[in-house]
């Protein structure tokens, strides 16, 4: 394992079981992500996604397998320091944003430096400046059913993110706003990506998920594909469309327009 190697999962089941009968939710899944990476985890509903996800995000907990964070084996950890990995390393971001209803929109944002035990006078100069971040200065004080459905997510993005994490998880969290309010968000997700959080977007959106520079497809339990996309080329825009009609073109590209 490389140094940049943030999440290592090798050999995860999760199976549930319901009455007399068991759902596979999870089969046998090897993943490895790096530092900074913006994945897109796709497929069929009931696919294992969210399992996946939550599985990630210390939410739930594997039957089988190992998981390793910065290689650390986080897998049989007691549930209080799962809880402390977590709420040092992961911010969790859901369809359904998951605010606390009667708290107000900064109050949600400041749930996470309370339990940190973050001094007041830290707090609220932090919670100050993330609302501002996030565009959400006057609506400080309402509570989440006096906000959109965009603004709901913003509160949730700074919740989540407010201590920095060094993984950002997001369960379709586009799935309950129309697509303009749905595409800020994404955005707000990849500016927090390009700063190095690491970014898993779980999508049902092909358009969304095409923007990850990795995608990943599950089926049944299983990943089934795993592609990255090649990287824009660092050189300028001209020269590096032409590096693929001069590759057809030309079988002397290697002298004509040397590519290393
Ligand atoms: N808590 C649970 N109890 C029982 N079955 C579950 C539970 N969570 C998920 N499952 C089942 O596991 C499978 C994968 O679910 P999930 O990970 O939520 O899929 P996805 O997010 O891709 O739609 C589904 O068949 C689902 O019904
Ligand atoms: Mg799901």
């Amino acid at each position: 394992m490389s140094d940049e190697t943030l999440i290592s999962l090798n050999g995860i089941d999760r199976t549930f079981t319901l009455g007399d009968s068991q759902v596979h939710a999870l089969r046998n899944v090897n993943l490895t992500i790096t530092h900074g990476e913006y994945i897109a985890v796709m497929g069929p509903s009931g696919s294992g996604k969210s399992t996946l996800l939550n599985l990630i995000g210390l939410l739930d907990r594997a039957d089988a397998g190992t998981y390793r964070l910065e290689g650390r084996d986080v897998t049989t950890l007691a549930p209080n320091e799962q809880a402390k990995v977590r709420s040092e390393s992961i911010g969790f971001i859901f369809q359904s944003f998951h605010l606390v209803p009667r708290l107000t929109a900064a109050a949600n944002i400041e749930l996470p430096l309370t339990l940190s035990g973050m001094p007041a006078s830290e707090r609220t100069k932090r919670v100050a400046q993330a609302l501002k971040e996030y565009n959400l200065t006057d609506r400080a004080k309402h509570r989440p059913n006096e906000l959109s459905g965009g603004q709901r997510q913003r509160v949730a993005i700074a919740r989540a993110t407010i201590l920095r994490p060094m993984v950002l998880l997001a369960d379709e969290p586009t799935g309950n706003l129309d697509r303009t309010t749905g595409e800020e968000v994404v955005r707000l997700l990849e500016a927090l990506n390009s700063q190095g959080m690491t970014l898993i977007v779980v999508t049902h959106d092909h358009a969304l998920g095409a923007r990850a520079r990795r995608q990943i497809r599950m089926e049944d339990g299983s990943i089934v594909s795993d592609v990255t996309n090649t990287p824009e080329p660092a050189t300028s825009g001209e020269a590096s469309a032409n590096i693929e009609t001069a590759n057809m073109a030309s079988p002397n590209i290697d002298t004509q327009n040397p590519v290393s």
